[in-house]
Formats: structure tokens, sequence, C-alpha cells
């Protein structure tokens, strides 16, 4: 039987890197109380491709995400999605591209007061206006379905596990069928049972919508699982960047330790 890491290679066979990266960051610095978290971070990701970003805690990985959404600002260099540098433009443009990017938060940030159904639907609610109640109630079983948890519509987040208010946050970044996919933590607090469901529900929707992914994780396993490329952060820098492979081949020695706690 082919594995998740099997999955993921023959997806990446399946895909090229030619045109414009969804997903290109240059030189990215951001410094918080004179301290650069972020210190000329290089990253880009094209269509059908996923990133996993590593580090210790506190190394800037979702400041960085933050940043490509426009949360924050770089104090230097280019943020650029679909090759518009984002960081000159106004709110109403900035809106307009937020669109086009599905968000999971590190906390997965459920509304507590409404339901897993009024959850997905509320993107909905604000950017497809034209679409009407009904349309958007199939749209919100749709997606509930894709994730499993089509018969927990009218759960409320605090009565769901863990693992399924992650579903339930899949669910809602996907709602506005974004091209690019950013997933802070997904696997965090989870349980190795759980934590490879997640693995394989974002391995099928990355089959499924071919977007560009950036996944933020701690757990080594799972970024190998899901991703064809590996970055490791470290004092505002990308330390190494590559496949699992050229991860272990390395001959510097944060990275060695790094794979050997984790
Ligand atoms: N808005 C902010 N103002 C000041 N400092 C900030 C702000 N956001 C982040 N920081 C600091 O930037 C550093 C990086 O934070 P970040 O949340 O990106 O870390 P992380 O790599 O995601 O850590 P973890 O793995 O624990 O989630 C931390 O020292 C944090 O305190
Ligand atoms: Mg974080």
């Amino acid at each position: 039987m082919a594995t998740a890491y099997d999955n993921a290679m023959k997806q990446e066979a399946a895909t090229d890197d030619s045109g414009v990266p969804f997903v290109a960051v240059e030189n990215l610095r951001k410094v918080f109380a004179g301290r650069a978290v972020l210190d000329g971070v290089n990253l880009s990701v094209s269509r059908g491709k996923t990133l996993a970003v590593l580090g210790r805690s506190g190394t800037g990985k979702s400041v960085l995400l933050r940043l490509l959404i426009g949360l924050e600002r770089p104090d230097s260099g280019s943020v650029c999605i679909h090759g518009q540098d984002i960081a000159g433009l106004a709110l109403d443009q900035l809106g307009e591209i937020r669109k086009r990017i599905g968000f999971l938060f590190q906390h997965a940030a459920l509304y507590d007061s409404l339901t897993v159904a009024e959850n997905v639907a509320f993107p909905l609610q604000h950017h497809r206006k034209e679409m009407s109640k009904s349309e958007q109630a199939d749209r919100v079983n749709q997606l509930l379905a894709e994730v499993g948890m089509e018969e927990d519509l009218e759960k409320m987040p605090s009565d769901i596990s863990g693992g399924m208010q992650k579903r339930v946050g899949l669910a809602r970044a996907l709602a506005l069928e974004p091209e690019i996919l950013l997933l802070d933590e997904p696997t965090a607090g989870l349980d190795p049972i759980s934590s490879g469901e997640i693995d394989e529900l974002i391995l099928k929707l990355q089959r499924e919508r071919m977007m560009a992914s950036i996944v933020v994780t701690h757990n080594l396993h799972s970024a190998r699982t899901i991703a064809n490329r590996l970055a490791i952060l470290n004092e505002g820098k990308v330390v190494i960047q590559g496949s699992f492979e050229d991860l272990q081949q390395s001959d510097i020695g944060f990275v060695k330790e790094f794979l050997k706690q984790s």
C-alpha cells in the first residue's frame, strides 16, 4: 500500500515548477523591540507544492505567515503573492489578496459562540454576498463533508475535539476556494492518530485543489509526510531548505542536531 509519503512524492512528480511562484519572499526582515525575528528570509512556493517551515519556538514562524497575509508589514524585503508585492498595498487591495489565501491559525481560532456550520459560513457571508442562503448552506455542507465533519453541523466548538476543531478550521480556510493555503501548526496538541488523519486530509486537499501551501509545524514526521520541501528557520534565517533527504545529508551542525532532537 502506498504511504502518505509515497503519494506526496508522486504529487511532486506530477507537477512542475514553471511560471511565477504563488508565494515568494525575498530578503524578508521583521524587527520587534530591536530584535530581528526574521533577518533576510528567502522562500518560494509554486502551485501544487507544499513547503513545511520548521524551527524552535519563537523563531518567527507565525510571524512569517502573518507577513504573508499582510497582518504584519515587513521592515524590509518583499512578500509577493502571484508576483505582486503586497507591502505597499492599501487595505482594500490587501483584502482582495487575502480572499485568495486560506489561513488556519495556530490555535484553530473558531468563533466560540458560533456553531460549526456558522463558522464555515462566516467567510461566505462576508465575501460571497451574491450567494443565496441556501447556496451558502449547500457549500458549507460540501466543505464539511470534505473534511469529514458533515455530521457535526450544529455542534459548538467547545463540544468537539481538538482534531475536529482543526478540521472545521480547515473547512473554513477553504471556503473561498483559495489558491494559497497557510497552516500554522495544524497538528499541534493532537495525538499521533489524529495528527496522521489531519496529514492525510491535507494531502487529499492538496491533490484535489493543487494549492500552493505553507505548513508551519514542530512535527518532523508530519512535515515529511505532507511537504515536498522543508525549511528550517533559526535566528532569523533559513538554515537549510530542501527535501527531507537533503536535510538528512546536510553537514550543518545545527541541522544534524535539529533532526536528532525532532
Ligand atoms: N506583535 C508582536 N509584537 C512584539 N513581538 C512579537 C509580536 N509577534 C511576535 N513577536 C515575537 O516574535 C518572536 C517570534 O514569534 P512567533 O510567534 O512567530 O514564533 P513561532 O516560531 O511561531 O513560535 P511557536 O513555535 O512557539 O509558535 C517571539 O519572540 C515573539 O514574542
Ligand atoms: Mg507560532
